[in-house]
């Protein structure tokens, strides 16, 4: 497949338009930070399986990286009020946010200083923070405010029985928290790329839907079926009449940041001979009923003035319907936004379990965590929505967690009957992917040089992790 407008080709990517060609094309000046490649020379080594599923290997990952990151913790908007908390867990980790009085958030290990116990179960709203056990009791700020039975306690007198903390960041409305006293700020740790999210601006988003689903599968392996859009063209047949899948950038960014970008309104590579309006009416037919709402229902009827031999035609009437969804919506101006920032996928990760989408579309946050043991993870996925100018986001809804024995398709009341039907084919690769592994004879993992170089990039900065090269 080749027109006018593809590029020459390269040996070393798909045929046929490239991303690039389609910002060249798109009817704003794109930006800098999409037109930029950003590649690091990776070796194409295989991977051992037993990264995935090795107890020892989660527990150098406990030991080495849980402690050592920024983790994406809570959004602001799941505890809005003085008082209100949050409790984190990942692997043997567990801490507890608290809002204050003056609107700051501190951050503490969950544990009482008694014997032990967890002191908070969940998050809510607190008064005060009392272990269940014996009732050791500190205020929301960390300093103790009771000992029961002090005559027993004398011999801690003088001593600073204040709950540890831990260092809080803030961050385009994500709440960001390390114990790693040395780390460098959340933006110089995540280096070059993170200046991106300053157009996008989650932090003028709130949480709509939040879903949560244990998947049978190592975090890794379910965080990288979520890194490439490779596999599209097997799994998710049922996008590739408005998804350029193989056409997809790839870019890589110091060691904490990376990023696909897969074209939306544009046809799969993989698909031939196929019309502009054949793009249109399968991008409306997956939409149809969905209650995400990222595109026009009459996106495929309404050509709002552009020619209909227009090469990059759907993308064109796509992104001008959303223009006008989104500003419908939450009364911002999206009129200066180029084509892609409205259209497009901008699957971001943030080393190593955090994927805030980029891009202006109502963005999907998903974040994946070790679950149990090494064969097990808890994968969540958030829709931000832009808050309507002149208005308070909403507290956030509380996690939604699917059974394990339940599909996607449970809450596609929530999430839209489309994605939830993506997911649901993910997770079908995911079980099947764990247990692969384990049977693996040649004990080899071979990665595509280029659709899978993030699945490279992200391991490799693990392998730093855990070799001591990071932090
Ligand atoms: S363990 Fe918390 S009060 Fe005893
Ligand atoms: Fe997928």
């Amino acid at each position: 497949m080749t027109d006018a407008l593809s590029s020459p080709a390269r040996a070393d990517r798909c045929p046929g338009q490239s991303y690039t060609d389609m910002l060249n094309g798109d009817t704003r000046p794109a930006p800098d930070y999409l037109l930029a490649e950003s590649s690091i020379p990776l070796d194409d080594e295989p991977l051992d399986p037993s990264r995935y599923t090795s107890e020892a290997f989660a527990a150098a990952e406990r030991a080495k990286l849980w402690p050592n990151i920024w983790h994406f913790a809570a959004r602001e908007e799941d505890m809005p009020e003085p008082g209100d908390t949050v409790v984190y867990e990942i692997a043997d980790r567990n801490y507890l946010l608290v809002r204050q009085e003056d609107g700051s958030i501190r951050a503490f290990h969950n544990v009482c200083l008694h014997r032990g116990r967890l002191l908070r179960d969940h998050g809510g709203r607190a008064v005060h923070l009392r272990c269940a056990f014996h009732g050791f009791t500190w205020h929301n700020d960390g300093s103790l405010k009771e000992v029961p039975c002090p005559w027993d306690f004398r011999h801690l007198e003088g001593r600073n029985l204040s709950l540890p903390q831990l260092r809080v960041e803030r961050w385009q409305g994500f709440v960001m928290v390390t114990e790693n006293a040395g780390l460098p700020p959340f933006r110089t740790w995540i280096g070059p790329g993170v200046e991106h999210y300053d157009n996008w601006r989650l932090d003028e988003c709130h949480t709509m839907a939040w879903i949560g689903r244990v998947f049978p599968a190592n975090w890794k392996a379910t965080a990288e079926a979520f890194m490439e859009a490779f596999h599209a063209v097997v799994t998710h047949p049922q996008i590739l009449g408005f998804t350029a899948d193989a056409n997809s950038r790839y870019d890589l960014y110091g060691d904490h940041m990376n990023r696909a970008i897969t074209p939306n309104g544009a046809l799969s590579p993989h698909v031939r001979g196929r019309s502009q309006r054949y793009v249109l009416d399968k991008i409306t037919e997956f939409l149809q009923g969905d209650g995400g709402g990222r595109f026009a229902e009459d996106g495929g009827d309404d050509l709002r003035g552009f020619a209909p031999d227009d090469p990059l035609l759907a993308r064109k009437v796509l992104a001008q319907a959303n223009r006008e969804i989104f500003a419908a919506m939450d009364g911002h101006d999206y009129s200066a936004v180029s084509d892609s920032e409205v259209l497009d996928n901008f699957t971001y990760n943030i080393f190593p379990n955090f994927a805030p989408w980029g891009g202006l579309v109502p963005n999907i946050v998903y974040r994946w965590r070790p679950w149990r043991d090494v064969d097990h993870c808890l994968m969540e996925v958030r829709i931000l929505t832009r808050t309507p100018k002149g208005t308070r986001p909403p507290k956030a809804p509380p996690m939604h967690l699917i059974g394990e024995d339940e599909t996607f398709m449970t809450v596609a009341h929530l999430i839209g009957p489309g994605l939830a039907g993506v997911f649901d084919q993910d997770l079908a690769n995911l079980e099947a992917v764990q247990k692969g592994m384990k049977a693996s004879a040649n004990r080899r993992i071979e990665l595509a040089h280029y659709q899978e170089s993030r699945i490279r990039h992200f391991q490799r900065t693990l392998d730093k992790y855990l070799g001591g090269e990071l932090p």
